[in-house]
C-alpha cells in the first residue's frame, strides 16, 4: 500500500509532537513536508526531523500534490478557516480541539467538508488513552449499570504566561481545556448534555478577567436521559498535570486516571516521593500516537473517522453554552445545531 503522504500546518508544541510522531512512528504515512507562519521555526523543526519541505503558509501546503492529509495544529482561532481551505483543496484533516471558536465558523467549515466530501477527525485523543478506552469498553459492556453522575477533572500544571491571553490566539478555558471533558462527558455517558451551569473564578489572577478567561471553572451538567455530571477545570494547579474521570452508575462505577507519573517510588534520609504527571505531552503520549495512527488506517480504509465533525460540532455547543452561563450567571440550555454534516459523520 502507497504511504498517505501528509503535512502538518503548525508546529509549536502540539505540532512538533505530531509531526515527530508521525516521522517515526507511522511507517504507512509520509510526512512530506511542515508548515507553519513562523517560517524560521518550521525550518528548524524540519531540519531536526528530516523532513523534506519547511513551508511558511498553508496555500503552498495545499498547492502540493504529494499531500493528501493535514494535520492542523495552529492555535484555536485559526482552525475553522484552515479547515475550509484544506477541505476546499480536497485534503483530509485531522484538526486539533477546538473544531472552531463559534457555532457559525463551525458549521461553515463542516458544509465545506460535506460539499467536499473530504473526512474530518477531531483531536479528542482522549478517546484513544488507553485507559479511557478500557473504561469505555465496560460502559459499553454494560457493567456499570445506567450511568448516573459523570465527574471530571481537568487541571494544567503551569500558569499560562499573561502573552497568552493578551495574544487572543486561542479560546478561553472552556473552548481550550474544558472541550476535551465536554466531549468525555457525552463519549462515556452515551448521552447528549441538555444544559449546563457554570461557576468560574479570577480569584488569583484578576488581570485576566480583561481577556475575557478565567482560571477555574466548575461546570453542572443534566442530560437528556435524567443523568447529570461535573467538570472542574484550573489551569495553575502547581503540583502537576492532573486528569481524572468518574462515571457513576446503577451497578457500579468507573474511575480513570491517576496522579502517578509512573509505577516507581523513590526513597532516601527524607522520606519518599512518586513521581507525578506534569504534562499532557508525556500523561496522553500513547493517545496522541494511537489516534494518529488511527487517522492514517482511517484513510487508507476509506472509511469514516472515529471522532468526527460532528463530534467536534457538539463539544463546542456545550463550551458556547457553559460560556454563555458564565456571563450570565445562570444556567443555559445546550442548542443543538443541524448543519450538513460530512458524509462520513456518520458513525457516532
Ligand atoms: N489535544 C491536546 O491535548 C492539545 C494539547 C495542546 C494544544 N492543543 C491544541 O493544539 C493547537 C496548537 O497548540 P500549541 O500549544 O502547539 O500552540 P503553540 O503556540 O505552541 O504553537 C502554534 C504554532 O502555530 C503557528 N501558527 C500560528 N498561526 C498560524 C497560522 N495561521 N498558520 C500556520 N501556523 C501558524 C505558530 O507560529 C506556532 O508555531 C491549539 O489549537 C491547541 O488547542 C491540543
Amino acid at each position: 500500500m502507497a504511504k498517505l503522504g501528509m503535512g502538518v500546518l503548525g508546529v509549536g508544541e502540539m505540532g512538533r509532537r505530531h509531526a515527530e510522531n508521525l516521522r517515526r512512528q507511522v511507517p504507512d504515512a509520509e510526512l512530506v513536508a511542515i508548515a507553519d507562519s513562523d517560517i524560521a521555526r518550521a525550518r528548524k523543526i524540519a531540519s531536526e526531523l528530516g523532513v523534506r519541505h519547511a513551508l511558511g503558509n498553508l496555500d503552498d501546503m495545499l498547492d502540493r500534490k504529494d499531500i493528501h492529509a493535514i494535520v492542523i495544529a495552529t492555535p484555536d482561532r485559526f482552525h475553522a478557516q484552515c479547515i475550509r481551505a484544506a477541505a476546499a483543496a480536497g485534503k483530509d484533516i485531522l484538526c486539533e480541539k477546538p473544531l472552531a471558536l463559534t457555532l457559525e465558523d463551525a458549521a461553515s467549515a463542516l458544509r465545506v467538508v460535506a460539499q467536499k466530501a473530504v473526512r474530518l477527525q477531531i483531536g479528542f485523543m482522549r478517546r484513544y488513552d488507553p485507559a479511557y478506552v478500557l473504561a469505555m469498553q465496560r460502559v459499553e459492556a454494560g457493567e456499570i449499570g445506567d450511568p448516573v453522575v459523570f465527574k471530571s477533572v481537568g487541571r494544567d500544571k503551569e500558569e499560562p504566561p499573561l502573552a497568552c491571553y493578551q495574544a487572543g490566539f486561542n479560546g478561553m478555558l472552556f473552548y481550550n481545556n474544558t472541550i476535551h471533558d465536554f466531549d468525555l462527558a457525552r463519549w462515556l455517558m452515551r448521552d447528549e448534555v441538555i444544559e449546563t451551569h457554570s461557576y468560574t473564578t479570577v480569584a488569583i489572577r484578576p488581570e485576566i478577567a480583561q481577556y475575557g478567561d478565567v482560571v477555574a471553572s466548575v461546570v453542572n451538567l443534566k442530560y437528556r436521559n435524567g443523568a447529570i455530571g461535573n467538570i472542574e477545570s484550573y489551569v495553575q494547579a502547581i503540583y502537576g498535570y492532573d486528569v481524572r474521570t468518574e462515571i457513576l452508575g446503577s451497578k457500579g462505577a468507573v474511575f480513570v486516571g491517576t496522579l502517578r507519573q509512573m509505577p516507581a517510588v523513590f526513597l532516601n534520609a527524607n522520606g519518599s516521593s512518586r513521581p507525578l504527571a506534569d504534562h499532557f505531552l508525556t500523561r496522553f503520549a500513547d493517545a496522541y500516537l494511537l489516534e494518529l495512527k488511527d487517522f492514517v488506517e482511517t484513510m487508507g480504509a476509506d472509511r469514516p473517522p472515529r471522532v468526527t465533525g460532528q463530534d467536534g460540532l457538539r463539544a463546542l455547543e456545550i463550551a458556547v453554552a457553559a460560556e454563555q452561563s458564565h456571563l450570565e450567571q445562570a444556567p443555559r440550555k445546550v442548542l443543538q445545531r443541524t448543519v450538513e454534516v460530512d458524509i462520513f459523520a456518520a458513525n457516532g
